[in-house]
């Protein structure tokens, strides 16, 4: 057990408590966020003149000489230390012997988690922020192949008007474009250096912590100690967004696995990206799909978790504060696994066009043009509804689609019909005369497909800043 803070103890901590407290189990992950803003406070403190410059090279190559060590895998992060932070300082004493003392000149371990947890998050904002790009460059691709490819579009689950698939995988696109605006936000909005508050109260030492802030690529530092040690919104804010991402991805999912059942056969999922059955030779199961539906509860368990943990918390910093970042990694774990997986599944996957054109021809997704053509022949619209109801109960009972009746029996529902229903009900013009912006219709579609192409070139994926 190597603790920091033993002086005022007469005994030693209970094993139990020890282990109930110790975080380096899971803050390990971060040794190189807790390692770089060590980097920066101690330029900052030679700066101001509370360490030698001697003293600062010292106690950075000895920073750098553990950071190597960790990755090349010559240094275990044991779980001898109570957490990162500890290790780390224990460490560098270790290596360097006293200018290893002076690191935590100023500073407190509030305020270096707060810190570490900030960079941890602005990191994997920005590698998220990456995954969805690649999602939307995916769909980008799918949209400009299939802007004729006719599907129905459903709603309650039951056919209601013919779209296409460019449409379909639009509207995907434009949720995922939100989703990444909120990484954008969140990343702005969480972009203030909290190192400098100390445990609640600031510090007495002349800190610089503009400086700091510019070192670790912040906008600045924040402006006040009580709520740098405390906040953590930001990571509710993560969270909230990765939990809108997993609720895009399992509608998405749920989708998949419908148009990928044998009665749909819209689609057909890779055999790289499926799996079989123990026990039935035939099966081909959307595995993949079903589990990003599947972990999308886990994700909204997180955020839920992380806003009850600090619903009660008292100003400044309370250890309940620690359960944020398991339930953070495994959040950020998931989803990551997640986008990668679903886009791979997405990228590989099969679209049968005529089975999806048959399925639009055949569900009366056309009634409504063909109200639309009786309103545009002088008949009002609710009559026109009420004419095209009738309509369709004869379609059933002849077993026919409108387009297949003869003028005669059209006619013998209402003489208002002409030779040109034809016309006005067919596929290609449900579609494509669909031309309000957003709509299906072709010319339409393809305006909405520039504007993507534009929007993704305007923003690459996030990259963090301040990497040293
Ligand atoms: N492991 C702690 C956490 O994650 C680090 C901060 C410890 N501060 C303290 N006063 N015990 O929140």
């Amino acid at each position: 057990m190597a603790q920091l803070w033993g002086g005022r103890f007469t005994k030693e901590t209970d094993r139990l408590v020890y282990d109930f407290n110790a975080s380096v189990s899971f803050d390990k992950r971060f040794y190189r966020q807790d390692i770089r803003g060590s980097m920066a406070h101690v330029r900052m403190l030679a700066k101001q003149g509370i360490l030698a410059e001697g003293e600062r090279d010292v106690i950075l190559s000895g920073l750098e000489g553990i950071l190597a060590d960790v990755e090349n895998g010559r240094l275990e992060i044991g779980e001898q230390f109570e957490d990162i932070h500890s290790f780390v300082e224990a460490t560098l004493i270790d290596r360097i012997g006293d200018p290893g003392k002076m690191l935590h000149t100023g500073r407190s371990r509030n305020d270096q988690v707060a810190l570490d947890m900030k960079l941890y998050a602005r990191d994997e904002v920005c590698a998220l922020d990456g995954l969805v790009e690649k999602l939307l460059v995916v769909l980008e691709r799918l949209m400009e192949e299939h802007t004729e490819t006719v599907m129905p579009g459903f709603t309650h689950l039951q056919k209601a008007q013919p779209i296409t698939l460019a449409h379909h995988l639009g509207a995907y696109f434009e949720m995922f474009k939100r989703d990444r605006q909120r990484f954008f936000d969140i990343y702005e909005r969480m972009n203030f250096c909290p190192l400098g508050a100390g445990a609640l109260a600031g510090t007495t030492y002349p800190l610089d912590r503009e400086y700091t802030a510019k070192l670790l690529g912040f906008a600045g530092p924040t402006l006040n100690s009580m709520d740098s040690v405390s906040d953590r919104d930001y990571l509710i804010e993560l969270l909230s967004a990765l939990s809108t991402v997993m609720m895009h991805l399992s509608r998405f999912s749920e989708e998949i696995i419908i148009w990928n059942t044998n009665e749909y056969q819209f689609v057909e999922i890779d055999d790289a990206f499926s799996t079989g059955s123990s026990i039935m030779p035939q099966k081909k199961n959307p595995d993949i799909a079903e589990l990003v539906r599947g972990k999308t509860g886990r994700v909204y368990g997180a955020l839920i978790s992380l806003l009850t943990a600090m619903k009660g918390l008292p100003l400044a910093y309370n250890k309940d504060m620690q359960e944020d970042k398991e339930l953070t990694f495994d959040a950020i774990d998931t989803v990551k696994g997640c986008l990668a997986l679903f886009t791979g599944m997405l990228d590989t996957m099969k679209f049968h066009k005529s089975r999806m054109a048959e399925s639009a021809r055949k569900g009366f997704t056309n009634a409504t043009d063909a109200a639309d053509y009786l309103v545009n022949h002088g008949v009002p619209f609710r009559d026109a509804h009420g004419i095209i109801g009738r309509l369709v109960l004869f379609c059933m009972e002849q077993g026919k689609a409108i387009e297949e009746l003869s003028l005669e029996e059209l006619k013998s529902v209402s003489p208002v019909f002409e030779e040109d229903l034809y016309e006005a009900v067919s596929m290609d013009t449900c579609v494509n005369k669909r031309l309000t912006l957003g709509a299906p219709g072709k010319r339409v579609m393809e305006q909405v497909l520039a504007a993507n192409r534009k929007w993704l070139s305007e923003h690459p994926a996030l990259t963090a800043a301040g990497k040293e």
